[in-house]
């Protein structure tokens, strides 16, 4: 049984899923061992992912390899209705509706909960917590997460002692965050805000909080449109780092003056609030790239007055000036575009096919395990291979010179 908005809009899906599958070769190639194999075979994959065709690939991948699955939305906003209907249609149970209230997205992690799964795959966290929570962790084996909060969280139950299970950080993958994080995050922002708004960045002050990969990626691709970027940090080395890139740094209380454009990619929350709105300029524009939609105070906004002005966009008046709250703060990349390329998510995922595969061969102690390096070399080795780019082999002299310790100038 699913709980999707509209089964008839599977056609729609099916034809989007398979345009997103024919960017993802590597996912594909894993797909087709995965049906001759069935790595699967008898057991339950819960997932709490945003439900995209690119999700949609990675899931039909785990059903071609035997597994029954399971899928939950990891954000009420991201979620693709006529993709939940073609997976449905495919035999996936999906329990997602874009624009769920807080109340039925967590009923829809409840539902995976309920299916008792023996793997699962999350997206931010919420569904290990309620798995958790719910105390019936007995029968999972473990489970792969996605993304850095997601990471984040997991190693604070680890430490906590409270992680009952092993958990596979793909997110920490050098071919997952490397690539996704920074020029998916880069690019997908970017779309978000340009379709929710059609603003020009060219000659705008572009404010991006926080400088992980998420946010080196998002500076960058806004240098390139044009746009004036100021990074704002807490972590003095990659406040160096954004310095050493050629960005302005300063504290948000001066950035929040000179901004048009704002954009949170730091995990944490307030990182945008009262003080700044109070500051800022007559136009202001205000997004969230963050996995949850905590880092813009959007509650001390709302006590302003405020309307819907066009999709994904609210007007805020603050103190006589107009600010814009983009997709009531939640990841603007899913919510007003269509999330990172398919291009890029193929190797996030094949990590994801790859780490679920390893959890049904070995058997991991309870805590955070990283992606073993051989699968991130052989995504890479995949996607090279994709993309028709060939590279080098080291010569027998040069392996030898690497080894010994013996030779200097
Ligand atoms: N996270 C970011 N972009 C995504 C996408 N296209 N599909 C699933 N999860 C995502």
């Amino acid at each position: 049984m699913s709980r999707i908005k509209d089964a008839s809009l599977a056609e729609k899906g099916a034809t989007r899923v398979e345009w997103a599958g024919r960017q993802m070769d590597v996912l594909r190639r894993i797909k087709g061992r995965f049906s001759k194999e069935l790595p699967f075979k008898g057991l339950t994959v819960g997932a709490c992912m945003h439900v995209t065709t690119e999700t949609a690939n990675l899931m039909l991948a785990l059903k071609a390899g035997g597994a029954r699955v399971v899928l939950a939305a990891s954000n009420p906003l991201s979620t693709q209705d006529d993709v939940a209907a073609y997976l449905a249609a495919q035999g996936v149970e999906v329990y997602a509706v874009r624009g769920d209230s807080t109340e039925e997205y967590h009923a829809n992690i409840g539902e995976v909960v309920k299916a008792e799964p023996d793997l699962i795959m999350d997206d931010g966290g919420d569904l290990t917590v309620a798995v958790h929570k719910k105390g019936n962790y007995g029968k999972v084996r473990g489970g792969t997460e996605e993304t850095t909060t997601g990471v984040i969280r997991l190693e604070s139950m680890a430490k906590e002692g409270a992680l009952r299970f092993p958990m596979v950080a793909v997110n920490d993958a050098m071919t997952k965050q490397m690539f996704d994080n920074r020029y998916g995050t880069g690019q997908s922002t970017l779309d978000g805000i340009i379709r929710a708004t059609n603003v020009l960045l060219a000659g705008r002050s572009f404010v991006v909080a926080g400088y992980g990969w998420c946010g080196r990626g998002v500076a960058m691709r806004a240098r390139g449109m044009g746009a004036n970027v100021i990074v704002t940090e807490v972590d003095p080395v990659r406040a160096l780092e954004a310095v050493m890139d050629g960005f302005r740094v300063m504290p948000m209380e001066d950035a929040a003056r000179e901004g048009d454009i704002f954009v949170t990619v730091t995990g944490d929350r307030a990182v945008i609030r009262e003080e700044h709105f109070r500051l800022m300029k007559d136009g202001a524009m205000l997004a969230n790239a963050g996995h949850f939609n905590v880092e813009i105070d959007a509650a001390a906004l709302r006590k302003y007055p405020h309307r819907k002005l066009r999709d994904n966009v609210e007007e805020y008046e603050v103190g006589g000036r107009r600010l814009y709250l983009l997709a009531e703060g939640r990841l603007v990349n899913l919510a007003a575009a269509e999330g990172h390329p398919a291009a890029v998510m193929d190797m996030s995922f094949a990590n994801q096919a790859l780490a679920a595969e390893l959890l049904t061969r070995k058997k991991l102690e309870p805590g955070v395990h990283r992606v073993p390096p051989d699968i991130d070399r052989e995504v890479a080795r995949l996607k090279l291979e994709s993309m028709g780019v060939r590279i080098d082999e080291l010569t027998e002299e040069q392996r030898k010179y690497l080894s010994s310790w013996k030779e200097g100038t």
